[in-house]
């Protein structure tokens, strides 16, 4: 394994495997082992988490990361995305890109002989679903019986849970407006990784019936960077797509709230519900980071000189 593009790139093994690493670098921090090994981070959009746990992350490893602005390298504009990667991997030991298009990620680890990480494409957000995971076994200890209902957008962070899902064989219900299903080769791989691992796939249209059934409640915003002039649309469909207090009396009392952030308060989440008990939200957002530097490792061949 050169790259991690999609969720589809992990063997289940490989999965817990960074999970018990994740785990052991969340005990023990810092841990000098990358030697001053460097990372390109590449952005085409912006970003908070991503960024800091990325370079922090970076730099608890003993390592450096270097912050390429949208406005700095104009991927296939100033020049191909083939000679930028080519160019990097001259100086860098290890690319993550956030894109626009899914194939400038592909494109990217295509040319290259180092590692490169998606760190948010139009069609996955793979560390995103690590983190996320991780952070439901913290609450939960396993994954038997567990469903995750992700109410919204059938998008990037939801795709890359879907395919998760299915190697970890978790339940997962989309509850979506009509016309905002997940994308068809996602749901096709979810529903064959599901045969192979247990768990199942269902896309339903009346959020209720995703909070009956559901042990998480998940959420993303109704409109993703990128998105922008479809705005009042996509506010008119999804406004009945909400965790509030009303659809979490739905759902079993022990249940989870989650959302990848940046969450937009009022629309796809209410104050009471992100804020609440329930929600595991800044958890997710702190596992970021350990999940991040056990996935940086793993692609590095570092992984085996970490020391609790
Ligand atoms: N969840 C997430 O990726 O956050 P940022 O967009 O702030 O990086
Ligand atoms: N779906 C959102 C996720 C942000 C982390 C977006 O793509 O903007």
């Amino acid at each position: 394994m050169k790259d991690l593009i999609s969720i589809n790139d992990l063997s289940v093994d490989q999965i817990n495997y960074i999970f018990k690493l994740a785990e052991t670098l969340k005990k023990n921090p810092y841990q000098s082992v990358l030697n001053r090994r460097s990372m390109a981070m590449i952005f085409e959009k912006p970003s908070l988490r991503t960024r800091v746990t990325f370079e922090v992350g970076m730099h608890q490893l003993g390592g450096h990361a270097v912050y390429l602005q949208p406005s700095d390298i104009k991927l296939g504009e100033r020049e191909t995305v083939a000679d930028a990667a080519r160019n990097l991997e001259r100086w860098v030991d290890i690319i993550m890109a956030r894109t626009f298009k899914h194939e400038t990620i592909t494109k990217l680890a295509e040319n290259c002989s180092i590692p490169v990480i998606n760190a948010l494409s139009d069609i996955e957000h793979p560390c995103q679903a690590m983190a996320d995971f991780f952070t439901v076994l913290e609450h939960r200890k396993n994954f038997s019986g567990f469903t995750m209902a992700f109410v919204g957008d059938g998008n990037n962070v939801c795709h890359s849970l879907m395919l998760l899902s299915g190697k970890l064989g978790v339940n997962f219900i989309l509850a979506c407006p009509k016309g905002y299903e997940a994308d068809t080769a996602v749901t096709a791989q979810t529903k064959s990784l599901m045969a192979q691992n247990g768990g199942s796939f269902r896309i339903v249209h009346d959020v209720n019936e995703a909070a009956v059934c559901a042990d998480a409640l998940y959420t993303d915003v109704w409109v993703s960077m990128g998105q922008e002039e479809e705005t009042k649309i996509r506010r008119e469909k999804f406004k009945s797509y909400q965790l509030n207090a009303d659809l979490l009396k739905k759902a079993s009392g022990e249940m989870l709230v989650m959302h990848c952030l940046p969450a937009h308060r009022g629309e796809e989440i209410t104050d009471e519900v992100i804020d609440g008990t329930h929600s595991i939200v800044l958890d997710q957002a702190e596992n970021r980071l350990h999940v991040q530097k056990a996935i940086i490792l793993y692609l590095l061949h570092k992984d085996n000189e970490i020391t609790v």
